[in-house]
Parts: structure tokens; sequence; C-alpha cells
């Protein structure tokens, strides 16, 4: 790729969900990406020859702008559009530059769809952890796939706020329509200074893959 996103480094399960997208699905599937950031997920699924729908509410991961790195110093930052257009990428990728939680998105459409850290942003509080993932599981055809990664409660204040959920806890939002198919969690980690957390900071994560079982 010729531009990186600026998640580029952080920890991720998304080669988990890749793995099960190979196995249950075609390699020109449709997969959803729910908080779609400036694309580091979006431009590897494109470029594999998966349709895209990248569903982002900032406006800055969506065009770019002007960014401090740590020490003051500012920088540049392409966003989502100007990434896919560098890599001849945007005809295959859909792009919905609104909240996921007010979106109007035609449900059972996709054969997968994926979140990264998306849904513990304070902006999701107002509704429930529950809202959020019925949203996303209408995505999803029969037959076809869910996957999340997760921020876990790591900090005292976190306790009280259910968007930072456990594997356990958010195998509780699928009904028998779905098999949970893998569940995986990290220990506490140190993770290395990232866009809105300057210094070295804690994280705790989870995953989840489901798939919607066929009638
Ligand atoms: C932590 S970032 C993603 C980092 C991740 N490693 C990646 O690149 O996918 C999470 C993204 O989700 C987006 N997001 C959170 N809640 C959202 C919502 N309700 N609707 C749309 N986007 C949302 C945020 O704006 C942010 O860009």
């Amino acid at each position: 790729m010729q531009t990186q996103s600026l998640w580029e480094h952080t920890l991720t399960f998304f080669p988990q969900f890749l793995a099960a997208l190979k196995e249950r699905t075609s390699p020109d599937a449709t997969v959803a990406v729910v908080g779609a950031s400036d694309g580091k997920f979006v431009l590897p699924l494109a470029a594999a020859g998966h349709r895209v729908i990248a569903i982002e509410r900032d406006p800055f991961a969506l065009h770019g702008g002007e960014f401090s790195l740590p020490g003051g110093t500012q920088a540049h930052a392409p966003g989502l559009t100007d990434r896919l257009k560098a890599e001849e990428l945007d005809e295959r990728v859909q792009i919905i530059g609104e909240d996921f939680l007010t979106a109007e998105i035609p449900g059972g459409r996709c054969d997968a769809v994926w979140t990264s850290c998306s849904w513990h942003y304070g902006a999701n509080h107002h509704s429930p952890l529950a809202d959020f993932v019925r949203r996303m599981r209408l995505l999803v055809r029969e037959g076809g796939l869910f996957g999340a990664e997760f921020m876990m409660p790591v900090e005292e204040h976190h306790q009280f706020i259910e968007h930072y959920t456990s594997p356990e806890g958010l195998a509780r939002h699928f009904t028998p329509a779905w098999d949970v198919l893998l569940t995986l969690r990290t220990n506490q980690f140190i993770e290395r200074p990232h866009l809105g957390q300057p210094q070295d900071h804690t994280h705790r994560m989870g995953l989840l893959i489901a798939a919607r079982t066929p009638r």
C-alpha cells in the first residue's frame, strides 16, 4: 500500500476473521466494516477482491487532515477516501459517512460484517450495546459471518460501561439463530501511542466470530 492507516500498528484479531471469511464465503463476498476509520481493514479486504461497505461517522477518518504527533509536530493523514483512490480501490467500496446507530442500511445483504474497537466510543454510550450488536447482526444474510474485536474493561470506570464487554457477555447477544464459532481474549497489554492516546497505555481485547445459521 502507498499509504498507511494511522492504526496500522495496533493489535488485531483480523487474521482470525479473515480465515473464517475465506472458509465460509466466496472471494468476492460483500463485507461491511463498521467504524471503518481510515481503512486499516477496508483496503486489504477490497484489495483481496471483496466488495466493501465502509461505515464511518468521523470526517477526519474519512477525509483526512492535519494532526499532532507525540512531541507536538504536525503531520497530514490522508483519510479513507484518498487512500482508496491512491490504490485504485474506490470502485469496490461504498462509503456510508454516517453514525451506524442511525444510518439506514438495507439488512440481510452482506456476507459478513466486521468491527474493530468501535462500540466503546463515548458517542455510542447513549444507546445499549445490544442496539449496536443487533444492527450489525441485521446486516448479515443467512449463512453469513459476524466478527467483532472489542475493548474489555481495564480501568475502574470501565466496569460501569457495558460497552467494555467480554466474549461471554457478548455471546449472550447471540440467539440460537447464530453459532458462536470462536471467542478469544488477550491479557492486559501495553500499546504504543496512537491517535487519541499520546502515551503508552494499557488495553485488553476480546474477539467473537459467529455465523448466522441458515433456516
Ligand atoms: C478505534 S477506531 C478503529 C481502529 C481500528 N484499529 C481500525 O482501523 O478499524 C474506531 C472507529 O470507529 C468509529 N465509530 C465508532 N462508533 C461509530 C458509529 N456509531 N458509527 C460510525 N463509526 C463509528 C470511530 O469514529 C473510529 O474511527
